[in-house]
Parts: structure tokens; sequence; C-alpha cells
């Protein structure tokens, strides 16, 4: 299904893929919804991807922007527990995929967010990320040959670049990747065949009332989008959600994450704690660690070795290899 913007509309909004090099929504997924003051356009897209792969945002272009902590290999998130920025400087919590990130409705472990537009423009300029200075942005992008014209053609000829305005492309470019194509989709769209039938029986343990994955990791994205305490650990630093609305009972909550392209995305958790997914289902089997708030649903399963296995065999269907190899999510300064 090609996209149709389900904000103000314009003849452009509706494109075909070759056209955009962009945008195509599964037939089983919603429509995304780009916001008002964002609107989507193909060539704010593209410029968007140009800027995510630009080194020249980047204070000393040490290290080629955003794609420095979100690889498209690891579904645009990478395989550290902490990402580093500008100057070694480390994140506290580890990083989340942008896969689907359009459909997010809060961002951020703790869903201090609600929209990627913030993040992609501070990220410029923020100490901790790119270090850099907004108007010797400018002047770097100015100065290139490519830059004026895509911005000309994504926000009209009379446009002065601008480091707002190159957030704003660079979340465009991030609301398109899109990713449904898994193993577990195509299973979803008929094609049952496919599963083994391990995959299949990890994928009943995964809904069943006895293992109670799909209560939190629920819906097509696997998030109900709303923050657990999973008990990940006996000594929580980070209070999570609780620094978003100082509510007690969101000490040490974080909004469940989405489980697809899982796969690739280790180390695993807010905290990066989990180094595989073998250790993610013994903490699910453990019923996570003994914790004064944590959540109801987390309780022993005396899982055998078979059902680990096969839980493990089902979170690897949804890795979607299309979307971890597509071109027009590549980097295209790489031609
Ligand atoms: C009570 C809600 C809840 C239930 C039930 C639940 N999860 Fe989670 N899951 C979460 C939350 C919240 C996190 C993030 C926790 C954190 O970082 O502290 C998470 C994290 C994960 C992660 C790591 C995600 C990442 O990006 O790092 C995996 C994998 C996972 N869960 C799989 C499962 C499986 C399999 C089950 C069933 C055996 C399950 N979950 C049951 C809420 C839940």
């Amino acid at each position: 299904m090609v996209l149709l913007c389900a904000c103000s509309h314009n003849a452009g909004d509706s494109l075909n893929e070759e056209l955009s090099g962009g945008m195509v929504v599964p037939k089983h997924f919603p429509q995304p919804i780009f916001p008002k003051s964002n609107p989507y356009s193909r060539e704010k897209a593209l410029l968007g991807r140009y800027l995510f792969y630009e080194p020249l945002l980047v204070k000393d272009t040490s290290f080629p922007s955003c794609s420095h902590c979100l690889k498209q290999e690891f579904a645009f998130n990478n395989n550290v527990d902490f990402s580093k920025g500008y100057g070694g400087i480390s994140e506290i919590r580890n990083t989340m995929t942008l896969a689907n990130v359009v459909y997010r409705k809060m961002i951020f472990w703790d869903g201090r967010g609600n929209s990627v537009d913030g993040p992609a423009y501070r990220s410029i300029f923020m100490k901790n990320i790119f270090a850099s200075d907004t108007n010797d942005i400018v002047k770097r992008l100015e100065a290139t040959e490519l830059y004026p014209r895509l911005f000309k053609q994504a926000f009209g000829p009379d446009t002065k670049i601008s480091t707002y305005l190159a957030g704003q492309a660079i979340a465009t470019f991030v609301r398109t990747l899109i990713s449904g194509n898994s193993k577990y989709d195509k299973y979803l769209n008929g094609d049952t065949a496919l599963f083994s039938a391990e995959e299949k029986s990890g994928m009943e343990l995964f809904f069943s009332e006895r293992c109670r994955c799909s209560v939190c990791h629920s819906g097509i994205f696997f998030t109900d989008m709303l923050p657990h305490n999973t008990g990940v650990t006996v000594h929580y630093f980070d209070q999570g959600r609780w620094y978003v609305t100082n509510r007690r009972e969101d000490r040490n909550r974080f909004i469940t994450p989405t489980l697809r392209n899982i796969e690739v995305t280790a180390p695993y958790m807010s905290d990066g704690f989990l180094p595989t997914l073998d250790s993610v289902i013994e903490h699910y089997n453990r019923g996570g660690m003994k914790f004064l708030m944590k959540d109801t649903l987390m309780r022993p399963l005396n899982l055998s070795v078979y059902e680990k296995k096969s839980l493990i065999a089902f979170l690897k269907t949804l890795t979607d290899r299309e979307f971890l190899t597509n071109k027009k999510f590549s980097d295209p300064h790489k031609k």
C-alpha cells in the first residue's frame, strides 16, 4: 500500500514507491500519521536521508552523524550497551530502534517525548551528541553543491538552509523507516507453512495465558506503550518513568519496547544489562528479580529447555531482513 499522508494533503503526498524511494506501508499496518507541523514529502525524506548520514553535521566531522549509533544493519539501533556521542560521551540508557517510530505515541524508554522532530534537531548542537555550532552547520551545508538544491526542493525555492529545517528533514526520513516484512508478517498474511514446529510452539507460548508476553508486548508492534517494572535488576539506579510523572507507582518503570527485529539489537533492556535472548528468557522464566514494585504479571514460568528455545525461535521470526538491507534506507553518499 502506498502512503497517503493522514494530515494536510497536497497532490505530492500520495506517492508511488519508485518515486518516493521511501515509503511503502505494509497492508496489515495502520496508516502512519505525520504531524501537521512537519508533513510528509518525498523531497523532505530524501534530504533527511542525506543528512542522516552526513558527517558535516558533527562538530569535527569525526563520525557519520546519526548513523554512528543508529545503524541500518541493527534495525537503526546498535550493538553496544550505551552509545557514545561526540567526544566519547556515553548515553545513560541503551539505544532504542528507530524502526516504526512513526507509530509511537511516546518515545524514549521513559516515554518523555512524543515526537522525533525535537531530538533530530537538538542532536545537532547537544554537547554529548554532535556538539556542533548551528551557524557553522549552515555555512558548511551552504558550501556544498548538494544541499542548497536539496533544501530548496524540500522546503521551497526561497528556503534558507537552517539546522531547524535539517532536523525536520531528518525526522521525516526517520518516520519512513517502516519495518513490516518479517517471517511473522508473512505468516500473518497467510504464508503459514513458513513457520517451523518450533517457531509455532514459541508463538503459542508467547501469546499464552501462561507466559503472557503479549499482554505487554501487544498488537502489531509488540508494545502496549505503557510503563512497567519487570524486575530486570534489584538495584534500579534509573527511576525511569518516575522522572517524567513523579508518580510513586512509576518508579523504575519503562515503556514496553517493541520486539520487532529483536534478534539484531542486543544487548537488551533499558540498561543493556542482558547480553543475549537466552538471558532475556531466563529473566522471564525466573519471573524477574525480587522487587517491591514489580509488575504482577511477572512470575516464574517453569519453562522447559524446548520451550525456552522455541520462544527464542519465535522472537527471531520478527526479524525483517529486507528492512535491514533495503537500499532506500542506506547511505546515499555511497553510490
Ligand atoms: C509486565 C509487562 C511485560 C511482560 C509480561 C513481558 N514483557 Fe518483555 N519487556 C517489558 C518491558 C517494560 C521491557 C523493558 C524493561 C527494561 O528495560 O527495564 C521488556 C523488555 C523485553 C525484551 C528486550 C527488549 C529490548 O529492546 O531490549 C524482550 C526480548 C522481551 N521483553 C521479551 C518478552 C517475552 C518473551 C515475554 C514473555 C515471556 C515478555 N517480554 C513479557 C514488558 C513486559
